[in-house]
């Protein structure tokens, strides 16, 4: 078995609140285990440019509590192609990397699990996405912030909802996943929650809606998943003015809002968790395998099982919501 002495971190794909405590716990971890480490900017880009920054202690020294990520990050196209991996192998032979921690959401892992196999290369991955929806951990490092940060706008929202009698059709990110949608609709008291996951009935939402006001609800929120099958949330706003017009509807798109500010005490633990147990883990010839946590315990998931598989939504919440919204 190879002897690490020298591992890489990047993050890459869009950034997540927790990234940079993630950083910090792979950096403070295998310094006390005695490896070098480097930090790489931008993502596989970085890999491909050699932009490799050696880091110390003190490098990662007050960035836990800060949202975004220090090392920065990139969705590369290069990196993408054979000819530009085979860049990236070559820089880290010329700094003498043996090993590479990898933090980032499905695109992260498929370069990954590619650059393993084609180089036989040592790669441990971290869940790091607001999405929630790798498969091998219950929460993705970012989620839970992510979903705070929407229903702090939820609740305000709700506020003037009800001053002007309106109904908001509020869209939240996600890509093709609805778990912000699913989690903060719930915390948030949707009066409807539509995510990718299932057939959105638009039939249905406004024979609810008409129900609502039959029963005198005179404002209301929806939250409707970027990816919804049915479209975003001016679609759903459009088709429902032309098929209901008794409410006075507004469209909020909550956008990269929902990817900024501090990490919660949650992103920040399982970060720092998973920032640890993933430099132990190269140190016992683990590769090839995300680190997650599932029932509170560290799981290894193979990289292409965490992407493919995708983590199942508990689509007994969505019923919950419906029923508590009444
Ligand atoms: O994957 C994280 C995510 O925030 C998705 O929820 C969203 O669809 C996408 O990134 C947005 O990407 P970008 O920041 O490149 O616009």
């Amino acid at each position: 078995m190879l002897k690490i002495k020298k591992i890489g971190v990047l993050t890459s794909g869009g950034d997540a609140p927790g990234m940079n405590a993630a950083v910090r716990a792979i950096v403070r971890t295998a310094i006390k285990n005695e490896l070098e480490i480097f930090g790489i900017i931008n993502g596989y880009q970085g890999l491909i440019t050699g932009d490799f920054k050696k880091m110390d202690r003190t490098s990662v020294a007050n960035i836990l509590q800060r949202g975004g990520t220090m090392l920065k990050t990139a969705r590369s196209e290069e990196f993408r192609t054979h000819a530009g991996r085979k860049k990236a192998h070559a820089e880290l032979k010329r700094h003498k990397i043996d090993a590479l921690v990898v933090i980032g959401g499905d695109g992260t892992f498929t370069g990954a699990k590619i650059f393993e196999e084609e180089f036989s290369f040592p790669m441990i991955g971290l869940p790091g996405t607001i999405d929630n929806d790798l498969f091998g951990t219950d929460f993705t490092i970012g989620f839970d912030t992510a979903i705070n940060n929407v229903v702090q706008a939820v609740d305000k929202i709700r506020d003037t909802a009800a001053a002007h009698d309106r109904l908001f059709l509020v869209e939240v990110m996600g890509r093709d996943a609805g778990f912000i949608a699913l989690r903060s609709g719930i915390a948030g008291g949707a009066e409807d929650i539509l995510v990718p996951e299932t057939k959105t009935y638009i039939n249905s939402l406004i024979d609810k809606l008409k129900n609502d006001r039959r029963k005198n609800k005179k404002s209301g929120i929806v939250i409707v998943s970027e990816g919804d099958d049915f479209g975003g949330a001016y679609d759903v706003a459009e088709e429902i003015k032309k098929r209901f017009d008794h409410f006075d509807i507004r469209v909020t798109i909550l956008g990269h809002i929902q990817r900024g500010g501090p990490p919660t005490c949650g992103d920040r633990v399982l970060a720092s968790t998973l920032g640890y147990e993933s430099v132990m883990a190269l140190l016992k010839g683990k590769s090839g395998v995300m680190v997650g946590q599932v029932d509170n315990k560290i799981a290894f998931t193979p990289f292409e099982k965490a992407i493919k598989q995708h983590q199942k939504m508990n689509k007994h919440l969505l019923e919950i919501a419906r029923v508590l919204s009444l």
